[in-house]
């Protein structure tokens, strides 16, 4: 079983004890036996590690140093206990060997308190194999967090490696499947440490060459979602693979058309969809007939298909897309969306598209799919800038599970529009601090990107 599996495992066995504490008696039998069941487990657990342990840190739950992903299965869980260990104040939780049945029961009927009761009730039980350590004020960031440079190393490395692949591609050169490869897993890895991480960088626009740039993203937002809905690792690598070379039948066609600054005329519009059917013998060209070749062709011919049968190349109304497919459809419009270019000067901004995008789920997105990716986003996408109520200009540097309107900011603009080096809040924290609206950077001189690199 998976490190992942045994903390979402344990994350719903201490959920149903806690629950059962609220309603019966500490006695009863429902109570007894989610106790017997989350003890048993535990015990299991320690005898593979010296101890179990759940950090809370900003938005995230970690089991054992592996951050727990939000799935559909296990959601509501993860989110109560994320909340309880919020709202009580707790930075980590940490059960040692030799828990058993009464301080396990004991420890959930403290949940039930308010903070100040949690906090007494906690030190004057004297707990032995269920420690707590106490959020402070500004907490550190966990050692196993400080990924930040390395999550930049990567997205570069893989910006690299999309660029060469589509140069190499356009001048007939070969290609380098086997770093491709490699890549791919990089970024997996990356999202599992930190989601939010490439996220973030995903919302820089325009970092290179914007068919380079929306590969890669778009490369970064199915691996999101797809892990959001709970894809295996081998699933994912053929999803991100086939997510960057989703466009990558635009190699094929003249260079002046897809650089063309000017609106298209009908005719080379009609070109330009062309780059569905010509992403077929682009990819045999990059990856040959293996699996993910395969599933990257059927994406690259379908990721301009519709969910209601319409879209182009034109197909029967009956066919779906595959579910990788509609995957990259929400992701490449989304990303499409909010990149400037040279026929939008102007992107929508994100919290804009993704209304737009939840107006045409059952359109032109799959409406499940749509759903979890607006709540992998949240109501102010990474990268956004917000009016707040006390007159500061701020931009949301992450997500917070659950209070998606109020994200993690940091001021750039003080009151009297002066640029600021950025204290960061969380205004779901009680911060007493309110969004007025989402608003454009560009507005105020304000290059989002210098505050993410
Ligand atoms: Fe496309
Ligand atoms: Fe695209």
């Amino acid at each position: 079983m998976s490190i992942h599996k045994f903390g979402t495992d344990i994350i719903a066995l201490l959920y149903a004890l806690v629950k059962a504490v609220q309603v019966y008696d500490l006695n009863n039998a429902v109570v007894q036996t989610a106790a017997k069941k989350i003890v048993y487990s535990l015990k299991t657990l320690l005898n593979i590690y010296s101890r179990v342990q759940l950090v809370r840190y900003m938005d995230y739950v970690f089991f054992n140093k592996q951050r727990l992903r939000f799935e559909i299965d296990g959601y509501a869980s993860l989110q109560f206990i994320h909340d309880k260990l919020k709202t009580l104040g707790i930075k980590s939780l940490s059960f040692l060997p030799g828990i058993d049945q009464e301080e396990m029961i004991i420890f959930a009927s403290l949940f039930k308190k308010k903070k100040e009761e949690f906090t007494n009730g906690y030190s004057s039980s004297g707990f032995k194999r269920i420690l707590v350590e106490f959020s402070t004020e500004e907490d550190e960031v966990p050692d196993f967090l400080r990924e930040g440079e390395r999550i930049k190393r990567t997205y570069f490395k893989a910006l690299k490696v999309t660029r060469n692949l589509m140069q190499n591609l356009w001048m007939n050169q070969p290609i380098d499947v086997k770093s491709s490869r490699r890549i791919i897993y990089n970024l997996i890895d990356s999202l599992t440490q930190d989601e939010f991480g490439l996220l973030t960088l995903t919302a820089i626009k325009n970092l290179d060459d914007y068919t380079y740039n929306h590969s890669l993203n778009v490369g970064i937002l199915a691996l999101a979602l797809g892990q959001r809905i709970g894809l295996s690792k081998k699933s994912l690598a053929k999803l991100g693979s086939a997510g960057i070379l989703h466009d990558i039948g635009k190699v094929a066609l003249p260079r002046e058309l897809i650089y063309k600054s000017e609106r298209l005329t009908n005719e080379e519009w009609e070109l330009l969809k062309k780059h569905s059917d010509y992403g077929i013998k682009e990819i045999v060209k990059a990856r040959g007939l293996d699996e993910t070749g395969l599933i990257s062709m059927t994406i690259a011919y379908q990721h301009h298909w519709n969910y209601n049968g319409s879209g182009y190349p034109i197909h029967n109304k009956n066919e779906s897309p595959i579910l990788f497919s509609r995957i990259v459809r929400i992701c490449d419009s989304y990303d499409a969306m909010t990149t400037p270019r040279m026929y939008q000067v102007v992107p929508y901004l994100p919290h804009f598209a993704l209304r737009v995008m939840w107006k045409l789920r059952n359109v032109w997105f799959d409406p499940l799919l749509t759903k979890v990716f607006i709540q992998l986003l949240g109501l102010y996408p990474i990268g956004s800038c917000l009016e707040l109520d006390n007159g500061e200009i701020a931009l949301v540097i992450r997500q917070n599970q659950g209070y998606s309107d109020q994200p993690i900011v940091k001021i750039i603009l003080d009151k009297d529009g002066k640029k600021v080096a950025g204290k960061v809040i969380d205004l779901s924290m009680n911060s007493g601090i309110k969004v007025i609206k989402p608003i454009y950077a560009q507005k105020y001189g304000i290059n989002p990107a210098t505050y993410f690199m």
